[in-house]
């Protein structure tokens, strides 16, 4: 949606923009010594560790380890790209971006997109209007009725019924002055054959319009009022409407998602209207469709943990795993609620009621338990079964980001199939993937970082951290970092990034501020530069070489360490197939680096 923003506005927007006074219009904060403190919007919290310091023009906060500068608190807080957070914060210190930067092509593409935009709009209207009060809308009316919807809800909604006719939406956009071209590349109107007129695509069905993050009108569901079927059909995929990317409700719901940090999320689209009613706000529905990395993407900007609520049929079980799949990665908590066999969420509301939904919600059942569940159920109770399933489950198992909790379901996975816990341990350690580094100017959103409380550092980790201080504060220590290489400095390839990056940046020799950095950098890079530079420590001169000194050793070590399990797998490897000679170099390899390491 936008252009490319110039580096010079961005730097010129961000040096006139005070974090503090940002910050402080979403929350109070307090002076304490060189830092402003408050209670951090991103996590539930009783005592402030949300820290926001002034001279560097950071925020960081101890509890969840979230931190970055003025453009990455706006792009959490209101869930913003970087371009748009770079353009809130310009129209707030009352720099504009100049709209040359749009190549004429993007000029035509947003043209077009709020002329689509435009003619969704006023057929939502049209078919609202129907709905609230023309005859036409009668058989919509007293069928949301009978599913206990009132009036309210359909304005709440912006819900519609579109007339039996053949050409009603047609029509009237005809009579409002539309060329009818785009309301067919919306799917809306159809070209008729024979030289008749355009018809619509919606006919005697109660509408549900589908509205993008700014609540504009993308495409519409519509439901038949009978049993026939098609019992849903739904506006085509659009310049505006890509259904991977949209989720029903989110507009509505993030707010309360945000609060929560947690949200449910459902099939369909009455699903969502019953669950808000019963004052479950932070509800989205996929619309039928399987849950993609977008979606995945969206929801992880405003909530920590999923609440998976799909039908309790075979088609429900799949998309809860296919989901599985797509959150676990992003460090999200994914848990299944459960409810009786052929009800949904609507259906189980209107039954049985709040409190019982509530008791469900409580049960809910983290999605690896009832996907082991699943999968040691399916492959029996046999040895080649169980050794099956384990693997089925391991893969699935390397999902999930955060090494405690896979080794407590790895845990779990040893007790219910006898397997040895030490056995798992170390055939997923070999071959959980190191996360890639992603730039975070072309990703959707920042990703929360796995991390929600401050952890046991290291010596090893420290090291580093102190050395990335040196950095920022000593050419000397720079240059030498940059003839030595960041690989044989830094271990850990978060914190390496943040040394790259840093190089990168003083290379020219100017004068650049720290808290440039951040737009450079992943979210869990942010948190822990900002860890860094919120805590304000001083190396001592004495120090340097010690530090440097440290990170080295560290390096060796974890090469050494690396080195000794490719060798046990290959050892493994080389026992199997039984062959002595390399069995016997492998093992001699192995008391040498073995050796080395005790040095
Ligand atoms: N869906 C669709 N096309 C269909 C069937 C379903 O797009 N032919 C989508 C709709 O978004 C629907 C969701 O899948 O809301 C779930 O479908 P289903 O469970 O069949 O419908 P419900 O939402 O339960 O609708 P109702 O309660 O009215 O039966
Ligand atoms: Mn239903």
């Amino acid at each position: 949606m936008t252009g490319r923003i110039p580096e010079d506005t961005i730097r010129e927007i961000r040096e006139r923009s005070d974090i503090v006074e940002v910050v402080s219009s979403y929350l109070p904060l307090k002076r304490s010594g060189a830092n402003h403190q408050g209670l951090c919007p991103f996590h539930g919290e009783k005592t402030p560790s949300f820290n926001v310091n002034a001279t560097r023009q950071i925020f960081h906060c101890f509890g969840c380890g979230v931190g970055g500068n003025v453009f990455s608190f706006l792009m959490r807080m209101e869930g913003l790209t970087f371009p748009e957070a770079v353009r809130r914060l310009g129209e707030r210190v009352g720099i504009s971006i100049e709209e040359e930067t749009l190549s004429p092509a993007e000029q035509q593409r947003r043209e077009d997109h709020e002329r689509l935009t435009r003619v969704n709009e006023v057929a939502c209207d049209f078919y609202h209007q129907v709905l609230l009060d023309d005859k036409e809308g009668a058989a919509g009316r007293r069928y949301l009725r009978e599913r206990g919807y009132d009036g309210e809800t359909a304005r709440i909604f912006r819900l519609g019924f579109a007339p039996g006719r053949w050409e009603a939406l047609a029509e009237h956009l005809a009579q409002k002055g539309f060329d009818p071209r785009w309301a067919r590349e919306l799917g809306l109107i159809r070209p008729g054959k024979d030289g008749r007129g355009d018809y619509d695509l919606f006919r005697n069905r109660l509408l549900f319009p589908i509205l993008d993050l700014h609540d504009k009108v993308v495409a519409f569901g519509g439901r038949v009022l009978d049993d026939s079927l098609p019992k849903y059909i739904n506006s085509s995929e659009s310049p505006i409407y890509h259904k991977g990317r949209i989720l029903y409700g989110l507009a509505r719901a993030r707010e309360e998602m945000r609060r929560s940090d947690e949200v449910i999320v459902v099939e369909g689209y009455f699903d969502q209207l019953a669950l808000h009613r019963a004052g479950f706000a932070n509800a989205v529905a996929t619309c039928g469709t399987a849950l993609t990395d977008e979606h995945g993407r969206l929801l992880q900007r405003y909530a920590k943990k999923v609440l998976l609520l799909f039908d309790q049929d075979n088609a429900g079980r799949k998309a809860t795993f296919r989901a599985m799949e797509v959150l676990l990665p992003l460090g999200l908590s994914v848990a299944v609620v459960g409810l009786d066999a052929g009800e949904d969420p609507d259906s189980f509301l209107r039954k049985a009621g709040t409190e019982a939904f509530i008791g469900r919600l409580r049960e809910a059942q983290p999605v690896i338990e009832v996907y082991m569940d699943a999968v040691l159920t399916a492959h029996g109770d046999g040895i080649e079964g169980r050794a099956r399933a384990a693997e089925e489950i391991m893969a699935r198992l390397r999902l999930v980001p955060s090494e405690i909790e896979r080794s407590l379901y790895l845990q779990s996975l040893a007790r219910r199939t006898g397997l040895d816990p030490g056995l798992l341990q170390q055939r997923i350690a070999r071959s959980v993937p190191v996360p890639a580094v992603q730039s975070p100017r072309s990703a959707p959103q920042p990703p929360v970082p796995q991390r929600r409380s401050a952890p046991v550092m290291s010596k090893e980790v420290k090291a580093q951290e102190l050395l990335l201080r040196l950095m920022l504060e000593d050419d000397g220590i720079r240059a030498e970092v940059a003839v030595e290489g960041v690989a044989s400095l830094f271990f850990d390839p978060d914190r390496q990034a943040i040394a790259d990056q840093l190089l990168d940046r003083a290379r020219d020799g100017e004068k650049f501020a720290e808290s440039e950095l951040f737009d450079r950098l992943n979210e869990e890079q942010k948190a822990i530069f900002s860890g860094i530079l919120v805590k304000d420590e001083k190396a001592f001169a004495e120090e340097r070489q010690r530090i440097v000194q440290d990170c080295r050793q560290t390096v060796l070590k974890e090469t050494l360490k690396r080195r000794v399990r490719d060798l046990d797998e290959q050892i493994r490897r080389a026992e199997q197939s039984g062959d002595l000679q390399q069995l016997a170099a492998c093992q001699i390899e192995r008391l040498n680096v073995c050796r080395e390491l005790k040095k």
